[in-house]
């Protein structure tokens, strides 16, 4: 889950050829006149991927089989290339919102960094990301608060210090002993869990839970939430039962946000797809986070 890892995410491939939109109201290319949908997807993307494909195997080529690291990440990138591409067919299916669309809300709302979300890690949301997640609990007003995967506590304080005076904001990451510091680029560590909102005045408005999203019992949770957010591990069977408990926290008319939706986390794509079947999940134009809007009360 590096930095490194996330930017070498490779390129996403065309559009489902077969029009496998998930809604009607994705942007359809086979709309485009004179070109059956093959021809286009073929035109407009096929031909720049075989040329960015013979470029990267060049360049591997000079560069990276010198030595057996670089031919041993080439074969595993070919490997996972099959797995990235599903993913990628999934996540482009699912339409495109602007942040906006989303949260009408938020219209008359000014996006803020103050200095103390300027010093950043490898794990933490994008500092633009960081400032709509505040802009999207401000505009709703957002009081009961769940965060699933608090790390530094870099989202849980932009989250508190966005939310009304009498808000809740409850954070869970994996107990100290459990945490793994192994792919963290810096020496974080377990027992570091949530020091930025700890150091912040919006702490008291805060409850760390440290246990493992798996096998918690969220029932006393269940059904009170305004706002989940969800950023936890990233494989399909953490995703799934992360993304199938967010979606039992939050209340009718709430909101629930992934972080890291894109096809390089192909588990955590499907699982989210999978969890979130006949709901209206969108894709949050120009970030990585994907958000459902949950019917009122009453609504299908
Ligand atoms: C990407 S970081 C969260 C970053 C944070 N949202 C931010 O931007 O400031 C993911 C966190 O989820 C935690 N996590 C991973 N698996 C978990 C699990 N099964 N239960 C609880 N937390 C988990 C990790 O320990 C890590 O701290």
């Amino acid at each position: 889950m590096s930095e490194i890892e996330t930017l070498i995410a490779p390129e996403l491939p065309a559009s489902p050829a077969d029009g496998s939109a998930r809604s009607p109201s994705l942007p359809d290319a086979s709309a485009a006149p004179a070109l059956s949908p093959r021809v286009h997807a073929a035109s407009v993307h096929g031909r720049s991927i075989v040329v960015r494909s013979a470029a990267a195997i060049a360049h591997e080529a000079v560069t990276g089989f010198r030595q057996p690291a670089g031919l041993v990440r080439f074969v595993k990138s070919l490997i996972k290339f099959p797995v990235e591409y599903r993913a990628a067919r999934a996540h482009q299916a699912i339409p495109v919102a602007s942040f906006l669309e989303v949260f009408p809300e938020t219209a008359s709302l000014t996006l803020t960094a103050p200095p103390s979300s300027l010093g950043r890690h490898g794990w933490n949301v994008k500092l633009h990301e960081e400032m709509l997640l505040g802009a999207a609990v401000a505009a709703i007003q957002a009081r009961q608060i769940f965060e699933i995967g608090t790390f530094d506590g870099g989202t849980t304080r932009r989250l508190a210090e966005s939310a009304p005076d009498d808000a809740t904001v409850y954070t869970m990451d994996l107990p100290e002993d459990a945490f793994d510091a192994s792919q963290s680029p810096t020496a974080f560590n377990g027992s570091r869990v949530g020091e930025k909102y700890r150091a912040s005045a919006a702490a008291s408005k805060v409850r760390q839970i440290r246990h493992d999203a798996a096998t918690f019992d969220f029932g006393p949770y269940r059904g009170r939430m305004d706002f989940v957010f969800v950023d936890a591990a990233h494989d399909h069977p953490h995703g799934l039962c992360d993304s199938k408990n967010a979606l039992t926290l939050v209340r009718p008319g709430g909101v629930v946000v992934w972080h890291d939706f894109e096809p390089y986390w192909s588990g955590l794509v499907h699982a989210v797809c999978e969890a979130t079947t006949g709901l209206p999940l969108r894709r949050l134009g120009g970030t990585s986070m994907a958000a459902v809007r949950m019917p009122p009360v009453g609504l299908p």
